[in-house]
C-alpha cells in the first residue's frame, strides 16, 4: 500500500497529468509540485467548471489536500497572485493553510520572459518554440548562483545588493541582444510587494514534506512537462531547463526516497508535441489533423497548436525505464473513436539495426525510420464512458497491447475530459 505517488509525463508533456493529479489526490493528505514553474498548463473539469493551473499543484481543487511548490520550481510571483485570484474567484479558497511555497524557491522575473523571448528571436530558425515563461533564463541563474530566492524578498537591504549584481548583467545582455533594460529600483520595489503578500506561504517544504512522509500520511508528487522534455534524458536541447522524469521529486523536493513509492506514468493514447524538436511519428496529414481537432490539442499555457501523430512505443518504453514507471494511466481513447485503423510504431529502424529503446538523441538523425504496426480502431463513442465493460474490445485490446509493449499494466483510462470520465481499473493508494 503505497503512501507516496509520483505523477509522471511519459511523452513530450499534455499528456493529461493535471486531470489525474486531481483525482488521485482526493485521497491524498499532501500534493507537490517540484519542478518548472508557469510554462505548464495543468486542466481540471469539474462539471461544467474548467480550470487551467500553471504554477499551484493540481491538488487544489480537493480541499483537504495541502499542496506544496518545492524549491526546485521557478515561480513568477505576479502570475501566480493572479492564479490565486482566478481561483479565489473560482470558488477555490487556497490560504496559507493549504498553500506552502518553499522559502528556497527561485523566482521567474520580468527580466528572464523578456530574455527568454529575446533568445529565442535571436536563435531564429533554430528556436526552441519555448512557452516564454522565463523559465530557461530563471535555471540559468539558478545554477549559475545569480538567482532571486523566495528567502531574498524579506530583507530589503541583500534584495538590493543581490539585484543590482543581477540585472547589471542581465541588463547588459538584454541590450546586446536588443531589448529594453529594466530598472533596479522599480524591480526590487515590484518583489517587495510581491514577498510583502506571499510571505504568509513561505516555509521550509522540505521539512513539511518529509514530516508527512515519515508519519505515514499520503504523498503525491506532481510532475510537469514530460520524460521526453527532461534537461538530460530528453530530446536536448528540444527541452525544458527542469528534470521533470518522476523519480527526481525526491531530491528535488528535499527528501529521501520513500519506502515503497509508486510512480504513475501518464500518457495519450497518441503522441502529440508543442515547440520544436524531433517527431518521428508526427502525421502531418488527414490523422494529424483529426487528432488535434478532436483532441482540442492546443497548448493549455500559449494556445499553439499541438503537433499530432501516432502512439510510440519505443519512446514509451525509454520513459518507463527512465522513471521506473510501475503503472500507466491511459489518457484521451475517446479521442481514437473513429479511426478504422491506428498505426503504432513499435520499434526503430536505424540503418538495418533494430531498435526498441532508442535513446531520444537518435531522434533527430534523418535515417532514423519508424517501423509501425496497425492495430485495429473502433467505430463505438467512447466518450464518458466510466465502466470497462462498456468499452469496445478493440479499445481494451488496444489498450492491451500498449501494457504488453511498454510492460507495465495500466491502473487508469480517461475517456473525456471530466473527472467522471474515467475508468479507475485499481486505486494505487489501496
Ligand atoms: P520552456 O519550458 O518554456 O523553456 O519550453 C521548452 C520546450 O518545452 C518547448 O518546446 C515548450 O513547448 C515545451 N514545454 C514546456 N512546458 C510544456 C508543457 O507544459 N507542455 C508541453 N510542452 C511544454
Amino acid at each position: 500500500m503505497p503512501g507516496c505517488l509520483v505523477v509522471s509525463g511519459i511523452q513530450w508533456g499534455d499528456e493529461g497529468k493535471g486531470k489525474v493529479t486531481d483525482i488521485l489526490s482526493r485521497s491524498a493528505d499532501l500534493v507537490v509540485r517540484f519542478q518548472g514553474g508557469a510554462n505548464a498548463g495543468h486542466t481540471v473539469v469539474v462539471g461544467d467548471r474548467k480550470v487551467v493551473l500553471h504554477q499551484v499543484p493540481s491538488g487544489a481543487l480537493n480541499p483537504a489536500a495541502t499542496c506544496v511548490i518545492g524549491p526546485a520550481g521557478v515561480l513568477d510571483p505576479e502570475t501566480l497572485l493572479k492564479e490565486m485570484d482566478d481561483l479565489a474567484a473560482a470558488g477555490v479558497s487556497l490560504g496559507p493553510d493549504r498553500l506552502f511555497i518553499s522559502h528556497a524557491t527561485h523566482l521567474v522575473l520580468p527580466y528572464h520572459k523578456t530574455l527568454d523571448a529575446l533568445r529565442e528571436r535571436a536563435r531564429g530558425e533554430s528556436r526552441i518554440g519555448t512557452t516564454g515563461r522565463g523559465i530557461g533564463p530563471a535555471y540559468e541563474d539558478m545554477a549559475s548562483r545569480a538567482g532571486i530566492r523566495f528567502a531574498d524578498l524579506f530583507d530589503t537591504a541583500r534584495l538590493a545588493r543581490r539585484m543590482d549584481g543581477v540585472l547589471t548583467e542581465r541588463n547588459a545582455i538584454i541590450k546586446h541582444l536588443g531589448g529594453q533594460p529594466l530598472d533596479r529600483a522599480a524591480m526590487v520595489d515590484a518583489c517587495i510587494e510581491w514577498g510583502r503578500k506571499l510571505q504568509p506561504f513561505v516555509r521550509d517544504t522540505a521539512a513539511v514534506v518529509h514530516a508527512a512522509l515519515s508519519s505515514g500520511r499520503r504523498v503525491l508528487f506532481e510532475s510537469a512537462q514530460g520524460t521526453l522534455l527532461d534537461l538530460l534524458h530528453g530530446t536536448y536541447p528540444y527541452v525544458t531547463s527542469s528534470l521533470t522524469a518522476g523519480p527526481a521529486a525526491f531530491p528535488l523536493t528535499g527528501v529521501g526516497i520513500p519506502r515503497d513509492p509508486l510512480v504513475i506514468g501518464i500518457m495519450k493514447a497518441y503522441s502529440t508535441r508543442v515547440g520544436a524538436g524531433p517527431f518521428p511519428t508526427e502525421d502531418e496529414g488527414d490523422v494529424g489533423t483529426w487528432l488535434r481537432d478532436k483532441g482540442s490539442e492546443y497548448g493549455s499555457t500559449t494556445g499553439r497548436p499541438r503537433r499530432c501523430g501516432f502512439l510510440d512505443l519505443p519512446l514509451l518504453r525509454y520513459a518507463v525505464r527512465t522513471c521506473g514507471i510501475g503503472a500507466l494511466a491511459v489518457l484521451k481513447l475517446d479521442v481514437l473513436s473513429g479511426l478504422a485503423k491506428l498505426p503504432v510504431c513499435v520499434a526503430y529502424d536505424l540503418r538495418g539495426r533494430r531498435h526498441d529503446v532508442p535513446h531520444p538523441d537518435m531522434l533527430a538523425d534523418p535515417a532514423l525510420k519508424p517501423i509501425y504496426e496497425e492495430w485495429d480502431g473502433w467505430a463505438e463513442d467512447v466518450a464518458g464512458i466510466a465502466d470497462p465493460a462498456a468499452l469496445p474490445s478493440a479499445a481494451r485490446d488496444y489498450v492491451r497491447r500498449i501494457e504488453a509493449g511498454v510492460g507495465v499494466p495500466a491502473i487508469l483510462l480517461s475517456t473525456g475530459s471530466d473527472r467522471s470520465h474515467t475508468i479507475l481499473v485499481r486505486d494505487p493508494w489501496a
